[in-house]
């Protein structure tokens, strides 16, 4: 019977078409073997175009005009494994993974010499087999029930770290298994991709790489950033002889050319594994992607061989587990805390659930964005995540379980401590208390961050002291430590003679201190420890930082300046040897800038009025917008600075210190005010060791005079200042052609003031 009226000479032509199609596409996409030259394929592949377009009732899913890449399919067809894909064993204790080594050598009846084990992290992502004949990749099945996975082979093809043909395989067919998972990174910004196009957001990377590969359109898997690495093998079938232990394998496998783990190791012993273990479960973080413990496989085949397997796991192999990281609970209520600045975090208050390795009951929510963009309601089964030293956090809810009784979380509208309004502003996207230091909550994460470690250093002031402190009034705000005695210390729980000693002392050392440290303890809104240090070098000195007005940081120039217009006036005016003065100046810049408006004009004179100020002209002060001249300070940093310090408790507050006693060491020379250095304008980098001069030293005589000192070499460095032993940074320079200056120019620089 022909389709809704098609003819059915049409309709089997068609049919001939698709097949002809698809065995062609197949042999160039799959097998990288075309036979039919391009125009012959282009050919067919128009007439059977222009045959769906006459009778739409031709067109189907399947048809090759349909493709992109090897897509989209109806559904997946099931592939038989011929050797079983099998699952590992698991442990979860340095008992457990004892025993197993035990159970190994008491089969193998070695029970004194040490086994030879391969390490190798638990990537956690999805199996994969990958069936490749003579070399060239031809099917590729997700692992299924062990038995029977189904064919994802047009999506594998996508992954770029797949190798399509192997490097000098022997004829026959060889199978490889491995992972396929996303990075860490990567998994972010899918994540943030898929939310501006209004798409399904991931719960984890497993998830998503394990959604990707079962996409039915592989030209969406190709979008996705897959990545696989290979870790054992399948059935091999080859008529020469193959590797006899895992690890040869391995490289074997590596040789060809597909990705095997980089981390992986060959280790004596169980005392080795567990250490092995150790050190991967404290570097987790650093590594790309997510693992979820380490796996250990008994070297030799034939070990293996003799071990076999029982059920659906080898006796030669065990997964020895990270604690889990992520587990289910019920979000019992909402609290509101209120940090060092005012914001107000809410915090989940849970049924108390055991997760990476920890009892947890209270979990961070972020802010309110967060709440909102992972709709989570008050009563609902929420995924808690606590991985390594992090707080742990809400990660979503099931909503699906969400009960009739859910509730939405609300923002408070008065500080839940001091009752003041609660301010809401959009840029930050973060509630605040408007009580300021009247709010104890505020003044008690204050005073924890001026004397924590990284800030004044007062070893002995934990929360329980500060606290008693507060509740009696003692301290209010930093200053006041430093006027505490011994008679107070001593009323305090838990401080005797001896600690109360060491607590004065501490405080009285506390006293000398650097810059950097004490603007870091300040607790300026978004004034971390780095940034705490770039004011330090780029300022000196307390009185320059104070004393910068908004536009020193981020010169707000002359609107509608560009950098090369700027930069060609900057050059126009430097190239006059001789500037007029008074009217005849403001004449001669209308006569000779180009392009220039009077009222551009007019806005250079404001800033520059006389012939004199017009040479100290640099391009980051007039162009529009221009660059930060403090590292990482942008326009939202330098308004929390400048702010603070026009905060005139915050300057009789610096006051009260510098009475007690506070005093930090300065820069041997004091810092350009506001960018009037010789060197203003200019970017230098410091790389290799110097003979007479530490690196920082150099960098704040730069700074001294108007400089600006960043970490990497870019087009923007003025020029590579270089000691010996110089590396990359040195080679980068001389690719950009910057100039590098060597230590005997580095004395002339720092001693001119000419230049
Ligand atoms: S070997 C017969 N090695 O873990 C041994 N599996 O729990 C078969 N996995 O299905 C697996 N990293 O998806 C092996 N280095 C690794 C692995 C690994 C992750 C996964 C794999 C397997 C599951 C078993």
């Amino acid at each position: 019977m022909s389709t809704a009226g098609v003819p059915s000479d049409i309709e089997e032509r068609a049919a001939t078409l698709r097949d002809q199609l698809n065995h062609h596409n197949h042999l160039y996409h799959v097998l990288d073997a075309p036979e039919l030259p391009d125009p012959e394929y282009d050919k067919l592949f128009r007439e059977l175009q222009r045959l769906e377009e006459q009778y739409p009732a031709l067109q189907m899913p399947g048809s090759p005009t349909h493709r992109v890449g090897g897509g989209p399919l109806d559904k997946f067809s099931k592939v038989e494994h011929r050797q079983a894909m099998l699952s590992l064993d698991n442990a979860f204790s340095v008992e457990e993974l004892t025993a197993f080594d035990k159970r190994v050598r008491e089969r193998l009846k070695s029970t004194t010499a040490t086994i030879e084990y391969v390490a190798e992290p638990k990537l956690d992502g999805l199996a994969v087999s990958l069936v490749y004949q003579d070399g060239i990749f031809v099917q590729g099945a997700t692992r299924g029930d062990g038995q029977t996975g189904e064919d994802i082979t047009p999506n594998l093809r996508t992954i770029k770290s797949l190798p399509l043909v192997l490097k000098g395989a022997p004829k026959g067919r060889i199978e490889a298994r491995g992972e396929v998972f996303i990075d860490k990174q990567a998994f972010e910004s899918l994540n943030k991709d898929q939310q501006n196009k209004q798409e399904k957001v991931f719960v984890n990377p497993r998830n998503a790489a394990a959604g990707s590969l079962r996409l039915l359109d592989s030209s969406i898997t190709a979008s996705r950033p897959l990545r696989i690495t290979i870790y054992s093998t399948g059935l091999l079938e080859l008529d020469e002889q193959t590797p006899e232990t895992h690890w040869d394998m391995l490289q074997w496998f590596g040789d060809m050319g597909f990705p095997i783990s980089t981390v992986s190791e060959k280790l004596d012993g169980v005392a080795a594994c567990q250490a092995y273990y150790d050190t991967i479960l404290q570097n987790r973080q650093s590594l790309d992607f997510e693992i979820d413990g380490v796996v250990f496989k008994v070297n030799r085949f034939d070990y293996q061989q003799q071990l076999g397997f029982v059920s659906r796991a080898p006796r030669w192999a065990v997964a020895y587990k990270f604690p889990a990281e992520e587990a289910t609970t019920t979000l019992l209520s909402v609290d509101f805390q209120v940090g060092r600045t005012g914001a107000l975090t809410p915090v989940a208050r849970l049924e108390p659930v055991f997760v990476g390795g920890a009892m947890v009951s209270n979990a961070t929510l972020h802010n309110m964005d967060e709440v909102a963009r992972k709709g989570i309601m008050v009563g609902d089964t929420v995924v808690v995540r606590r991985a390594g030293d992090v707080i742990p956090e809400v990660v979503s809810a099931v909503e699906s379980m969400r009960p009739e009784s859910a509730s939405h979380i609300g923002l408070p509208k008065s500080c839940p401590v001091c009752d003041s309004p609660v301010t809401v502003s959009d840029d930050v996207a973060v509630a605040k208390c408007s009580g300021g230091f009247v709010c104890t909550a505020q003044r008690r994460e204050a005073l924890k961050h001026f004397v924590s470690r990284r800030a004044m250093n007062i070893d002995g002031l934990g929360e329980k002291v500060i606290d008693q402190l507060l509740a009696r009034d003692l301290v209010n705000r930093p200053s006041d430590f430093y006027k505490l005695n011994k008679e107070q210390l001593l009323e305090l729980d838990l401080i005797a003679e001896k600690s109360a000693d060491n607590l004065l002392a501490a405080i009285e050392n506390s006293k000398k201190t650097t810059l950097d440290r004490f603007l870091y303890s300040l607790g300026i809104p978004e004034i971390g420890e780095t940034t705490a240090k770039q004011l330090a070098l780029h300022f000196g000195q307390l009185e320059s930082l104070i004393a910068a007005p908004l536009d020193y940081f981020v010169p707000t120039g002359i609107e509608g300046i560009g950098k090369t217009r700027a930069q060609t006036i900057v050059k126009t005016i430097a190239d006059e040897p001789q500037l007029p003065d008074g009217e005849a100046l403001k004449q001669w810049l209308l006569d000779s800038l180009p392009r220039i408006k009077p009222a551009e004009v007019d806005s250079l004179l404001k800033m520059y009025p006389d012939a004199v100020a017009l040479r100290t002209i640099e391009v980051n002060a007039i162009q529009s917008k221009g660059e930060s001249r403090v590292e990482g300070v942008g326009q939202t940093m330098a308004g929390l600075i400048v702010q603070f310090f026009q905060t005139e408790e915050n300057i009789a507050e610096i006051e009260n210190l510098r009475k007690a006693g506070v005093e930090w060491t300065v820069a041997q020379t004091p810092v350009a005010a506001a960018g009037e250095g010789v060197l203003a304008g200019n970017v230098y980098v410091i790389t290799g060791k110097f003979e007479n001069m530490a690196r920082d030293e150099i960098a704040s005589r730069l700074a001294s005079k108007g400089a600006k000192v960043t970490g990497s070499v870019s087009k923007k460095t003025t020029a590579l200042i270089c000691g010996e032993a110089a590396g990359s940074k040195l080679s980068k320079a001389e690719s950009l052609g910057i100039e590098i200056i060597d230590e005997a120019a580095l004395a002339l620089l720092l001693g001119s003031d000419e230049l």
